[in-house]
Formats: structure tokens, sequence, C-alpha cells
């Protein structure tokens, strides 16, 4: 695969998906650009559901997907796994410990998921419980990491994987060092990435925990929605 060197890499659900009319308009942008726009996906959604989505909102496959919550790297139209990721990010993942101290929480029901590179779990309105769970799992000395998003989804994570680490390998191997880069997101499995120094994107319909995240100096605040706030923050950052 060639170097990348323009690259728009985002989450999909609230995102880049979920405003029809300006992800159009986005696209046309991109397509009228002289240079390549990449685009790089960077979902919670498992591979398969990924890819029905892609088909349900008619968005081009990607040219890398980073899937799972940044646990599964999907490389070329064909989306084949990058093998060398999977073996890095699986350091010290020990999946049964953790369903073992989650099982004590009648009110966190584990997700359906297709594989165990991550445990996701769902939680209806009982933030206490989310509370305990994640000190449990801290002092338990599991490791992992703990995200929380939209005051619904608790996924654990191997603790060199997630959405910002995922990225960064990609970038280290796949994007040119003088490339154009911007990072859009609307919730909580997106701070990661937001935050880690890049040009990024908050966009205007983020949810809560997004929203609260310290600003850094490459940090824009969107003013609208989804794809409405990616293309406002492209034309911040870059102007072409
Ligand atoms: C998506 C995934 C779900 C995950 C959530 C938050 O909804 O389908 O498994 O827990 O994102 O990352
Ligand atoms: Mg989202």
């Amino acid at each position: 695969m060639q170097m990348i060197t323009q690259m728009l890499a985002t989450d999909l659900d609230g995102t880049f998906v979920g405003d029809e009319k300006h992800l159009k308009e986005l696209l046309t942008y991109y397509e009228g650009l002289e240079k390549k726009v990449t685009l790089v996906y960077v979902t919670g959604r498992h591979r398969q559901s990924a890819i029905e989505l892609m088909k349900e909102a008619n968005i081009p496959v990607p040219s890398i997907l980073i899937s799972d919550v940044g646990t599964g790297i999907y490389i070329g139209k064909d989306l084949k796994p990058d093998e060398q990721w999977n073996l890095l990010m699986k350091k010290n993942w020990n999946p049964e410990a953790i369903k073992k101290i989650a099982s004590n929480y009648p009110t966190i029901v584990q997700q359906k998921l297709p594989n165990e590179s991550r445990i996701s779990y769902t939680v209806q309105e009982d933030e206490a419980s989310v509370k305990k769970f994640k000190q449990e799992l801290l002092e338990a000395n599991i490791s992992h990491k703990f995200i929380f998003s939209s005051g619904r989804d608790i996924d654990i994570l191997p603790e060199n994987s997630g959405k910002g680490s995922a990225l960064t390998y990609v970038i280290e191997k796949y994007v040119d060092d003088n490339a154009s880069i911007l990072i859009a997101g609307d919730s909580g499995n997106d701070e990661e990435m937001i935050s880690l120094g890049y040009p990024s994107v908050i966009v205007a319909n983020a949810q809560p925990e997004l929203m609260d995240i310290q600003d850094h100096p490459q940090l824009f605040r969107a003013t609208k929605n989804c794809a409405g706030g990616i293309h406002e923050a492209w034309l911040h950052f870059y102007n072409n």
C-alpha cells in the first residue's frame, strides 16, 4: 500500500454517518479535491457490522478499517486483517478473568460478539455498578483498558489496543510523515484518538463525555453535526 498523504480517520455512528445531506456534501467536496483524501474508519462495530453499515448508509469502503473499538485493523478494499497488529495487541490479554468479575454485576450484560479480542457490555442506567466494576478490575490488577461510552456501552480492551493506540499504529505504518490528517469523533470511545494531538474534531452532536475532554491546540469543536462538522473542521485546518 502506498503511503497515505491525506487522511480522514473517522468514527462512523454519530460522526461520519448520521446526517445524510452533509455526508453527501463532504464526499462531493473530497471528490473535487486534486489530492485524494484516504478514508480510515475507526468504529466500535465489528468487521461484519461495519460492512453492513457501509451498505446501508451507502458510504465508500475505506482503505483501512479499524474495528471493535481499536482491537481489529483491516487493510485494503478486501479488508484483510493486519496480522502484525493482532499479535502486538493481544499481549497480556485475559478475557476469562474479566468475565469472572463481570458476573458479579447483574445489570451489566455481555454483548454477543464474533470473538474475544475485546469484551463489551451494555448497562441500563446503573452508573454506580459501572464505577464499582471499573474499580474492581483495577484492584484485581488485571491488564486492560476500560472505556465507557454514551452512558450505555462498556468496552474492556487489551491494554495495547483502543482507537488511539490502533490509529497510532496505522499512522506509523501507513501514513506519510507530512500527511494532512483529520481525526473525527462523537463519543467516549473516540476520546483516546481525539486526544493524540493531531488535528481533530468533536462534532456538535457529541455525547457529554466527549464534550468534556481537555482542549489541545489542534482540537476543533464543530458547530455542525456529524459529517457537517467534519467538513467544517477540514476547511478550518486545510482550507483547500
Ligand atoms: C458500537 C459497538 C459496541 C460497542 C460500542 C461502544 O456500538 O457495536 O460493541 O460497545 O460501539 O464502543
Ligand atoms: Mg460514534
